[in-house]
């Protein structure tokens, strides 16, 4: 009995000193120590064993058991070191790797001008605020003095809602809604996409932004308007920037104009930028048209002021000097970076 005790014992420990994985050991446990194991089976037996002899068998048995669960478990924790240390190697980091940056955008070209816009006007007191994209046609023609059957609704053709209901093609509206909640000094730009079914092109989008200014109060000049605008392109083109008006038509102001700047590249001079001719048309203006005051709620007698619409695209591409205005929209950050 001694002697296949200790045979047990030393394949065991010899199986147990030769095992790499924890399943090895498993299954070397259950061979040994399990229900239907080889230890298990020697006790079984001890019913054959003299009752004298029986306590001396027990300790050779227990013993056994004990040498081999030692060994079992030193076996484990020293699988189990190797695995941890294994993937330790396997998954180190560098630290010392530079770290990867996130991406963080910047603003967009058009809406750095607009900011800049924005400073000069709110510089001469002006209020930035905003109107609806989605407008009734009162609001973006009517009140506008620009009837049903007027020839600018076909000029400025866009997106109906329904026939009440359609996307700006300007931002004049927001004069109106200003002025028929408001009661005069009025001093205001009103920034905002508008709308219009035109095709893309290099000067052309369906869509693209305007700012409005509008300023009334009691015995408000064309010589405001002209100090105005001058003030505000050379806040933005640079101190010798000239100003030109152009006699023009727009329904809603009497008289109207148009305001060219002088040429901020080449002074005046002629170049490619001004096609030559030393002058950039940059906005529309006029006195705003007494009819537009009257049904605004505003009395012409009492209250005059003046009206100016920007393109916002043609002040960003001017500013930049960028030829193409779809460049604007792309989203391609190659582009955008730039800026
Ligand atoms: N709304 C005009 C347009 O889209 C631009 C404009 C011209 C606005 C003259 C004005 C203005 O306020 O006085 O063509």
């Amino acid at each position: 009995m001694q002697e296949k005790l200790a045979r047990i014992k030393e394949e065991a420990l010899a199986k147990l000193n030769a095992a790499g994985t924890m399943d090895t050991l498993n299954e070397i446990r259950l061979a040994y120590l399990g229900k239907k194991g080889e230890l298990t089976e020697v006790l079984k037996g001890m019913r054959d064993v003299a009752p004298e002899d029986r306590p001396k068998v027990g300790e050779w048995v227990n013993s056994t058991r004990k040498a081999i669960e030692e060994r079992l478990a030193s076996a484990q924790k020293e699988i189990a070191e190797k695995a941890l240390e294994a993937r330790l190697k396997a998954e180190t980091v560098d630290v010392t790797l530079p770290a990867k940056l996130p991406e963080i955008g910047h603003r967009h070209p058009n809406t750095l001008a607009l900011e800049e816009l924005e400073r000069v006007f709110i510089g001469m007191g002006y209020e930035v605020v905003e109107g609806p994209e989605v407008e009734y046609d009162y609001y973006n023609f009517e009140a506008l003095n620009i009837p049903a059957n007027h020839p600018a609704k076909d000029e400025q053709d866009t997106f109906y809602v329904n026939d009440k209901i359609l996307l700006r093609t300007q931002t004049s509206p927001v004069q109106v809604r200003v002025m028929e909640k408001t009661k005069p000094p009025i001093r205001i730009v009103a920034p905002g996409r508008v709308f219009r079914s035109d095709d893309v092109d290099a000067t052309h989008s369906p869509c693209f932004n305007q700012v409005e200014g509008l300023v009334i109060d009691k015995n408000i000049t064309f010589a405001d308007l002209k100090g105005t605008l001058a003030q505000f392109a050379r806040e933005m083109f640079g101190q010798e920037t000239k100003v030109k008006f152009r006699p023009h038509h727009f329904p809603f102001t009497e008289p109207s104009a148009e305001m060219d700047v002088s040429c901020f590249k080449c002074g005046g001079k002629g170049c490619r930028m001004c096609k030559g001719s030393g002058w950039i048309e940059i906005l529309g203006c006029g006195m705003v048209h007494p009819k537009v005051l009257k049904m605004s709620g505003i009395d012409p007698e009492e209250y005059s002021g003046f009206a100016f619409g920007i393109g916002l695209e043609r002040i960003t591409l001017l500013k930049y000097e960028i030829d193409d205005m779809r460049l604007l929209y792309e989203n391609d950050e190659r582009f955008l970076k730039q800026f």
